[in-house]
């Protein structure tokens, strides 16, 4: 009996109708990069996952062994430097990824009806990524990740409603300790890469489901392909772009492998405390209002954003041959972008 007739007998699936549901051809306009930008973040969060798993071999999540741990990896663990740079690069670009195709999605126009659900997963998605970002860097327990940390659960706290829960429920009790570290690791080493993944088959099936937005507007303008199979083609692209990023991010973490600052000291505030870039933006805004109003704000954007494709359906009946969108959109890149720069050059 052949492998396969083996197989066949034991797992009856039927394989040719299984390759004719994932094989659905990818409209020509998928040809262009920055049109298949979902495929990055997907891959960037492979690595992570691949190299975090690495790391767990020798990471500690101990108060007093914390640091010690993180340092042992970078100083003594075969190619641990290495694999730490990766694990932070390939985070650092994750989240550039997922800034590049909210734009893209955005500004093509393509959250509208009827993917206002792929866009509100999606925005979920790019929340979990920082909410990754802000987790794992509290992990390595130096100074100003520990003092991150601390600057985190305040600003929980803050939050309408939720805020005494969420800041008790980050903190593991009342105040920044032991217990803090154990549901930082929890949360980035399990829980949200359980939601994440999650996330992104819900996002995936909804994009299969409603087939790429706009494919006649965006074909029209260039002589491609009306179709094109998703296996080999659109593979074979994706595989591009995955070894261009891993010649890259070996670059890079060799160029600028992951560092480590002083170790934790709970009694000494530093006198700069300062999230890592991607919140930048949010920091610069928060030294601008108060507390409450910073935390405020930034809910409601974040709120605004998730409910985006209602907003912009009741911007369209106001006025119907304006793209209010677009001169929102560019508003809000525009804001984000001084205040990132401005926190930066501070
Ligand atoms: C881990 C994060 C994400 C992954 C892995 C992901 C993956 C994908 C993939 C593979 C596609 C198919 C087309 C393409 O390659 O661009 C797609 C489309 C889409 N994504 Fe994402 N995505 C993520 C985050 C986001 C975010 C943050 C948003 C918006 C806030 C978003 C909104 C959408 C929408 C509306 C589409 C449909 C686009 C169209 O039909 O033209 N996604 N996503």
């Amino acid at each position: 009996m052949s492998l396969r007739g083996w197989l066949k007998e034991r797992v009856p699936v039927d394989l040719d109708r299984l390759s004719e549901v994932t094989n659905e051809p990818v409209p020509g306009h998928l040809k262009r990069w920055w049109f298949a930008l979902g495929g990055t973040p997907a891959y960037l969060f492979l690595i992570q996952i691949a190299t975090g798993l690495m790391l767990l071999f020798y990471y500690v999540p101990e108060p007093g062994r914390a640091y010690g741990s993180v340092a042992n990896i970078s100083q003594n663990v075969s190619f641990g430097w290495w694999l730490r740079s990766l694990h932070k690069w390939s985070a650092t670009g994750m989240i550039v990824a997922v800034c590049l195709h909210t734009l893209r999605v955005f500004f093509t126009g393509s959250f509208r009806k009827p993917r206002e659900l792929t866009w509100m997963f999606g925005c979920l998605l790019l929340f979990m990524t920082l909410a990754e970002g802000i987790t794992g860097y509290s992990l390595v327990y130096e100074q100003l990740s520990y003092w991150g940390a601390t600057v985190t659960a305040n600003l929980a706290g803050a939050m309408p409603l939720v805020g005494k829960f969420a800041s008790t429920f980050i903190r593991g009790g009342d105040e920044v300790g032991p217990a803090t570290l154990s549901r930082f690791f929890v949360l980035h080493t399990a829980i949200l890469p359980i939601v994440i993944v999650a996330l992104v088959a819900a996002h995936i099936a909804l994009v299969r489901i409603h087939g790429m937005s706009d494919e006649l507007r965006f074909r029209d303008q260039v002589n491609e392909p009306k179709t094109f199979p998703f296996f080999p083609d659109h593979l074979l692209t994706e595989m591009m772009i995955a070894l261009t990023l891993m010649v890259l991010l070996d670059v890079v973490a060799v160029m600028a492998p992951a560092g480590l600052g002083d170790p934790a000291n709970p009694a000494i505030t530093p006198e700069h405390i300062r999230p890592e870039w991607y919140f930048y933006f949010a920091f610069r805004w928060l030294k601008l209002t108060s507390l409450k109003v910073g935390v405020l704000g930034t809910f409601t954007a974040a709120l605004v954003m998730l409910f985006w494709p209602a907003v912009d359906a009741g911007l369209r009946r106001l006025a119907p041959k304006r793209e209010l969108n677009i001169l929102f959109g560019i508003l809000a890149v525009l804001v984000v972008v001084v205040f990132t720069i401005w926190e930066a050059l501070v």
